[in-house]
């Protein structure tokens, strides 16, 4: 069999839901590329453990070990042991990504911020970022980390979720695409996170499909805002 050429990787924190339907979407070819790894920063994450049972390269940047070591031998950076760690821990990242390569980066529930520099090393050309995320809300309403929470508990009528290119910012990078559902009266925060995740399942692998069936362009659009082009 004559391997694929184009090959994504991704990064995760926990359970990897979204990572499941990305390998499942590429094994059976509905995204044109294979999963050449799946990263995490946390060595117990549940989505590691599905992952190397199915034979994928896996690899751990343990963040919180990484910030430990670092205060414990007292090496830091004027800024801080917070901004070192963070460093450090991204100049491994970049090590486990760069010896192995992938055409695109997927975040898949990855609960880290990646730094301007970082990102500057794997995405270097504005108009052809390679770094991708699913976020849990309609954006730019709701960045962070509780999407769906944050929605319920403003007593939102519409929950969602975004596929967006990653830029330096939280959550701010240019939308590939959005789904929304209406939330029905009294629905309770269960209901519309599982609701939510069954949208983001469909919603990331498409656009992942797009990006490999090169479908997708970024433009700079009014007041030097990047936006993504479909088709
Ligand atoms: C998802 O809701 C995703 O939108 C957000 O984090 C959650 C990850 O869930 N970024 P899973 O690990 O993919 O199951």
């Amino acid at each position: 069999m004559v391997e694929q050429a184009r090959k994504f990787g991704i990064l995760i924190s926990g359970r990897g839901s979204n990572m499941q339907s990305l390998v499942r979407a590429a094994e059976s070819g509905f995204i044109p590329a294979r999963v050449g790894f799946v990263g995490s920063d946390r060595p117990d994450a549940a989505g590691l453990a599905w992952a190397k049972d199915r034979g994928i390269d896996t690899f751990t940047v343990d963040y919180r070990r990484i910030a430990r070591k670092m205060r414990s031998s007292g090496k830091r950076i004027s800024a801080g042991y917070g901004r070192s760690s963070r460093l450090a821990a991204e100049s491994e990242l970049l090590q486990e990504i760069s010896s192995r390569g992938c055409d695109l980066i997927c975040l898949a529930g990855f609960m880290r911020i990646l730094s301007a520099d970082f990102l500057s090393q794997v995405s270097p050309d504005r108009l052809n970022p390679r770094v991708m995320n699913i976020h849990p809300s309609l954006l730019p309403a709701f960045p962070g980390t509780d999407g769906y929470g944050d929605t319920w508990r403003y007593g939102c009528r519409i929950a969602g979720c975004t596929v967006h290119f990653v830029d330096s910012g939280v959550d701010t990078g240019p939308i590939i695409a959005q789904r929304g559902f209406q939330i029905t009266p009294g629905e309770s925060l269960e209901s519309v996170k599982k609701r939510g995740l069954k949208l983001e399942h469909q919603t990331y692998p498409a656009c992942v499909r797009l990006y490999f069936l090169d479908g997708l362009k970024v433009v700079a659009a009014q007041q030097g805002r990047l936006q993504v082009a479909i088709g």
